[in-house]
């Protein structure tokens, strides 16, 4: 407040000595104004950040410890970032085992630290939001499956939001059911069973060259290097084919750019975030926004082909974005367009399905490939089921014999199932196939 008395007392004494000041007399009080409001905002902006950066912390991590939940110690602006990124470096070089499964260890090491000090349910500092980490298998159960809307979504973040889109992912309540609603006709059985075919081509695609390998060499067995990186190619192909079907390139385009924006995702993980600094015209701001749009602007051609092409009666296709328009169009029959949904909504749902279908998938394929090679017994026995369940090679893939695989479906699922993985976090359950 000084400041500005200060200069209006200038201009006053300035306007008395000169009289070519008018101007000056003019703006005086004008300028006095817009540097009183200026410095209103910049309290509020001050005990908002004050709040959220000091008291909220405290108070949190207060009303917790009264539960009986403690965590690591709060520390301004940047929580424990600092201290995770840390302890992720000293274990980055880290070589498991062979015959270890503790991964929680090698990629996680901040949850093992303080499981070990806090216990299974601890608080802990993403920046400064509180994250409180469940690792109670049954309270886990209860959160994921309670309906009440109180255990919302966390905000996901630009970048995050960038390569996944408000889709089932990050959608709540009424949203996240309309999703639902629109997406789950393109994943029943019977649907995903049309697709086997393309599935079975693309996995044979990738098998033939290991097959001649192995074949040319001594004993009939090849060694193929970095598995984890050609299993990418194959779910990218796979979600590309069954995705858009007809339009695969223009797919295969949209996953180089998801996954460009995925990289940009997870290296930014551990940034604090600070509202509105997605705006900034930072490299990777940039970056985002390019990649961004061409993923929005490719689906977009994609989906506005399939609405031109079921006017002319030719139907939406029979690929996942088909099915998905499809289940819109009679979602929105008879006038009811609120339970339809919007092209970008549509686009945020293929980003999610592109992502969620070739990165987990990828992993767990790796990872079985992986415990099958250090397991040459249950690979034989896997192997022997699939022949006489299947046919050897050249005989088409049935859907419905994939049924039949009682070997090979457990093995798969106990590693796709979140709960299970969760309690293999904690307890120190070892992979067993049990039957
Ligand atoms: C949902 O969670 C809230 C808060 O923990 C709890 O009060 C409520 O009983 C839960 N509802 C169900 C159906 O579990
Ligand atoms: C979904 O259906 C509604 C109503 O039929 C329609 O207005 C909307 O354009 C459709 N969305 C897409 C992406 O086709």
């Amino acid at each position: 407040m000084d400041t500005i008395i200060n200069k209006s007392t200038i201009s006053q004494e300035l306007s008395c000595t000169d009289r070519s000041s008018h101007a000056m007399v003019a703006m005086a009080p004008a300028a006095g104004l817009v540097l009183a409001s200026l410095a209103v905002v910049l309290a509020t902006t001050l005990w908002k950040a004050a709040v959220h950066l000091v008291w909220r912390p405290y108070a949190v991590a207060r009303a917790f410890q009264r539960q009986g939940i403690r965590g690591p110690a709060y520390r301004f602006f940047v929580g424990n970032n600092e201290e995770v990124m840390a302890m992720r470096a000293a274990t980055a070089d880290d070589v498991l085992d062979l015959g270890s499964h503790d991964i929680i260890a090698r990629v996680m090491p901040q949850y093992k630290a303080w499981v070990a000090s806090y216990g299974k349910i601890f608080l802990s500092w993403s920046g400064y939001t509180p994250s409180l980490c469940v690792g109670d298998h049954d309270m886990v159960k209860q959160i994921l499956s309670n309906k009440t809307g109180l255990y919302a979504k966390p905000n996901p973040g630009p970048n995050f939001l960038a390569l996944l889109g408000k889709g089932l992912v990050f959608s709540d309540g009424d949203d996240w059911a309309r999703h639902r609603r629109i997406v789950h006709p393109a994943f029943t059985m019977d649907k995903l069973k049309m697709m086997t075919r393309t599935m079975a081509e693309c996995a044979g695609d990738m098998v033939r060259p290991w097959e001649a390998l192995a074949a040319a060499s001594d004993g009939g067995v090849a060694r193929v290097d970095d598995v984890g990186q050609q299993f990418v190619e194959l779910t990218a192909d796979v979600i590309s084919h069954t995705a858009f079907g007809s339009s695969y390139r223009e797919g295969k385009e949209v996953f180089m750019a998801q996954r460009e924006l995925q990289y940009i995702a997870f290296s930014t993980m551990n940034n604090v975030r600070v509202p509105g600094l997605e705006y900034l015209p930072t490299k990777t701001n940039l970056r985002r926004r390019q990649l961004t749009g061409k993923v929005r602007g490719t689906l977009m051609a994609i989906i506005r082909e399939r609405q031109a092409a079921a006017k002319e009666a030719k139907g939406y296709g029979n690929d996942l974005l088909g099915l998905m328009l499809e289940a819109n169009a009679s979602a929105g029959a008879g006038g009811q367009k609120a339970a339809a949904i919007s092209m970008d909504e549509i686009i945020d749902e293929c980003k999610t399905f592109f992502f969620a279908g070739h990165d987990t998938t990828s992993h767990l394929l790796t990872w079985a490939i992986f415990l099958l090679g250090t397991h040459p017994e249950w690979q034989q026995k896997l192997r022997e089921e699939v022949l006489r369940e299947c046919g050897g090679t050249g005989t088409p893939l049935h859907g419905d014999a994939l049924n039949k695989l009682k070997l090979v479906s457990p093995c798969l699922s106990h590693h796709s199932d979140p709960l299970n993985a969760h309690s293999t976090t904690t307890s120190d359950t070892h992979f067993t196939c049990d039957r």
